[in-house]
């Protein structure tokens, strides 16, 4: 005999909502990925609806053909739903306009094959600074393809941006291929492009070319002025009188903004995905002197000049490479702008990072996506892992094994600024957030039974979780080694909490499937979160 699920408070208003909308199947939605704005917050539309992406990004040599049986079973043991990977210009275009796509092509049915969306990274003039990418026959003709020069005039590893054309050859080709994925992408396997890799410049504040040094003796553009809230004296200034000590960095900023932005515009207009530029960081809290940094990309300090100077870029992202707690959620704070989605293109894959998925879910990212996950032995350590291996992969895995099923659901609340998240801070063992009318504590380091006064803390910074609002007094939580607990507060502090329902569900085909109400032992000391990927429907009253 079958038994009778118990039935949920869920139920009910899932059934008013099929009764609200008796939509009939709907043909699968092919329309193209783009970004939507609401009450200040971002969402990403693939296939038409908010999408979370659960990204992981390969190494720099792993995107070539013969490469790639390394990289999907790291895709897969961290259960991604969107790869990043490099488009080599050298690849692409081997002479001069001719260009050649089977490796592009490649990469997007293999994608499709192995069931992941696809970022691509235009690794054009720009990488980490350097021109390194640019095609043999360009590299070999530097008259006609300049490098910057520094202060004492002599040249260094970064394309001018001044140089015309560079910029036309780059422009022609990132062209080329957004016409290619236009023709050959109709289901949008590929869901964002990113321009150049960390543009900007090692070694050099600006560039001292002639060319450059009569465009820095004319007068700053009005509407950089503008994006940098500036009045300067007089009209027709030039930058040095504008920005006095900071004229060379912000020259370079607008001069590779400009240029990057010229690119996307002309790829934009062939294929309008998103784009975005990312960003080699400056320290967050405590930058040091321009040149400590890259100069010239998108950093926290140029952000609404580069807002101004290349507005075909939809998104300026951060590359987060710094494990402090502290900076990364100050980065956080600085990229998610009014004007600005954040979205983590990059973010180191040491352990100690995984929890900042849930940080950044916290702060309303588009996605997260850790960097070198593949099998090719390489390892950007001390950067990231020492060995990736399925064991590195783990903390992450758990996050998207997690995640991935309610993906839909998550970005939709995420969306509506309804998703609230923790995750641990070394010397900080318990947390607290304002959800709607509750007080939500987190406490780590506990174990699943008994008080948890004086919590200690995970013995590593672990500890992550999330609570999104359904209703009132209805939560979507989860989370991994910590405890989560709500009290009342506001008008109603007074009172007790009472758990009224607790569901443990898990998805199928994107919805809430029930499995049992947890109660007892499993409520009485909060809600008891290990490293079991774990998804709660929580019902709160009050007595
Ligand atoms: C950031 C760059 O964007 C990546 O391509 C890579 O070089 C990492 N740094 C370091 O591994």
């Amino acid at each position: 005999m079958r038994t009778h699920r118990p039935r949920s408070p869920f139920v009910l208003v899932s059934l008013l909502g099929l009764l609200a909308c008796p939509a009939p199947a709907r043909a699968a939605d092919t329309s193209m990925p783009r970004l939507v704005q609401k009450d200040g917050r971002y969402a990403l539309l693939v296939d038409g609806a908010p999408y979370l992406m659960l990204g992981a990004q390969v190494n720099n040599s792993s995107a070539w053909p013969a490469v790639l049986p390394q990289v999907w079973p790291a895709i897969k043991a961290i259960h991604a739903n969107t790869v990043e990977m490099p488009v080599y210009w050298e690849q692409l275009e081997p002479r001069p306009g001719a260009f050649d796509f089977s490796v592009v092509d490649t990469l997007v049915a293999q994608s499709r094959k192995n069931d992941v969306r696809l970022v691509l990274l235009w690794f054009g003039t720009w990488k980490n600074g350097s021109p390194n990418y640019v095609p043999l026959w360009m590299k070999q003709d530097p008259a006609r393809y300049p490098r910057m020069l520094d202060v004492h005039g002599r040249p260094i590893a970064s394309a001018s941006p001044f140089a015309k054309e560079t910029l036309e050859a780059d422009k022609r080709a990132f062209a080329a291929l957004m016409r290619h994925l236009k023709k050959t992408d109709p289901r949008h396997t590929v869901i964002m492009v990113q321009v150049e890799n960390e543009s900007g410049t090692w070694g050099a504040i600006r560039d001292y070319s002639p060319a450059a040094q009569k465009v820095f003796e004319s007068p700053v553009p009005a509407e950089v002025i503008a994006a940098m809230n500036r009045k300067p004296a007089r009209a027709g200034a030039a930058w040095k009188e504008v920005f006095g000590k900071e004229a060379d960095e912000y020259f370079h900023a607008w001069a590779v903004a400009r240029y990057v932005g010229e690119v996307a515009a002309a790829g934009k207009a062939e294929y309008a995905l998103p784009l975005y530029a990312n960003a080699a960081l400056r320290d967050p809290i405590a930058p040091g002197p321009p040149g400590s940094y890259e100069s010239g990309g998108p950093t926290d300090n140029v952000l609404p000049l580069w807002k101004a100077a290349a507005p075909a870029l939809d998104i300026l992202a951060p590359d987060i490479y710094m494990d402090e707690y502290a900076k990364v959620e100050r980065v956080m704070e600085l990229y998610r702008r009014p004007d600005n989605a954040l979205f983590v293109p990059e973010i180191a894959n040491a352990a100690a990072y995984a929890r900042f998925f849930f940080l950044a879910l916290g702060h309303g990212t588009l996605g997260f996506s850790p960097f070198g996950i593949d099998y090719t032995g390489f390892a950007n350590f001390p950067l990231g892992a020492k060995k990736l291996n399925e064991e590195a992969l783990a903390p992450f895995a758990l996050n998207y094994q997690l995640t991935g099923p309610m993906m839909r659901e998550l970005a939709q609340l995420a969306f509506d600024g309804k998703v609230h998240a923790v995750a641990e801070k070394k010397g900080a063992p318990s947390q607290s957030l304002d959800v709607g009318p509750w007080k939500v504590h987190v406490i780590y380091g506990v174990p699943q039974f008994g008080f948890g006064n004086n919590p200690p803390g995970n013995p590593e910074p672990v500890g992550r979780a999330f609570v999104a609002q359904l209703g009132d007094n209805d939560f979507l939580v989860a989370g991994f080694h910590c405890r989560v607990d709500f009290q009342t507060s506001g008008p109603a502090a007074a009172k007790q909490r009472q758990y009224v329902r607790v569901e443990e569900g898990t998805y199928e085909n994107g919805k809430f499937k029930f499995v049992r109400l947890w109660n007892g032992d499993q409520t009485d000391w909060g809600l008891n979160f290990t490293s079991v990927p774990q998804v709660l429907r929580v019902a709160l009253g009050t007595y």
